[in-house]
């Protein structure tokens, strides 16, 4: 569909780093920001359960929404679904996320990179494949984190969240090997960068924390064409709980989207 909106997906908030990245390259654009909430986390699902339950859900928002291109601004979701999402659905382009393992292995100095991400991100032979073809020179930790995201979910509802939690998740991270020391971070969750702030101050050295969210939003950008023809009319954000708790529809408005139920 031409004049449809620009639809960005994730299972919860952490899509919403990419949409603000996407909103200030494509102003022209309309945009439905999609939270499958009622399936968070993605990180520990099955691989099979999870790839049918995203292209059923694209069965829905597809006939829905009729987007223009869809961002899977999930790397869970993307490093598993992605190929299967652009099979079935073969009219409308799909940008995914991706860890970002090939600019780290370009810009990293000491030749160590970690890649923070979800278990299930962790898991994929997709990454795998990324890091072969890839950083095969450097020597990259995977550190799958079972906690972070939902930590990023209670950090932006403003619920306390304890510094040794976010600490004991980021520790795996920073690697002394012959005496260098890790220099890139790369944040493969979309949640992670609401917490970047807190993993800064709480790093034991700097280290370049990369966040694709830009990259991202560039890709789909040249995808478009220049001028959106989405017309007048506010974006809008679905969940698919249809429950979001007042902090996230309040967080939801602070992005400038209209919540309506029902979620999809
Ligand atoms: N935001 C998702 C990602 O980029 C994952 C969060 C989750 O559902 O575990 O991987």
């Amino acid at each position: 569909m031409s004049n449809g909106p620009v639809l960005v997906f994730d299972s919860g908030i952490g899509g919403l780093t990419v949409l603000r990245e996407a909103r200030v390259l494509m102003p022209e654009h309309r945009f439905v920001y999609v939270a499958d909430d009622a399936g968070f986390p993605y990180g520990g699902w099955d691989e099979g359960a999870l790839t049918a339950h995203i292209v059923r859900l694209f069965q829905e928002l597809i006939a829905k929404h009729q987007p223009v291109l869809c961002i899977i601004a999930c790397n869970t979701a993307s490093t598993l679904v992605l190929g299967e999402l652009r099979d079935a659905f073969a009219a409308t382009p799909f940008v995914g996320t991706v860890p970002a393992i090939k600019p780290a292995a370009e810009q990293t100095q000491t030749g160590l990179v970690s890649v923070l991400a979800t278990p299930g991100t962790v898991r994929r032979a997709y990454t795998r494949e990324l890091i072969q073809s890839f950083a095969a020179q450097c020597h990259v930790r995977l550190v799958g984190s079972e906690n972070l995201a939902g930590l990023a979910e209670s950090y932006i509802r403003g619920q306390p969240v304890e510094p040794a939690a976010i600490e004991a998740e980021i520790a795996p991270c920073f690697v002394t090997q012959n005496g260098q020391q890790t220099d890139i971070v790369v944040l493969a969750c979309t949640h992670y960068p609401f917490l970047v702030n807190r993993f800064r101050a709480l790093a034991p050295w700097p280290v370049d924390w990369l966040d694709p969210a830009e990259a991202i939003a560039r890709r789909a950008q040249s995808l478009l064409p220049d001028r959106g023809s989405a017309g007048e009319g506010d974006d809008l954000a679905v969940f698919t709980s249809q429950t979001p708790d007042f902090a996230v529809r309040r967080l939801i408005r602070g992005f400038g989207l209209d919540f309506r139920l029902p979620a999809h």
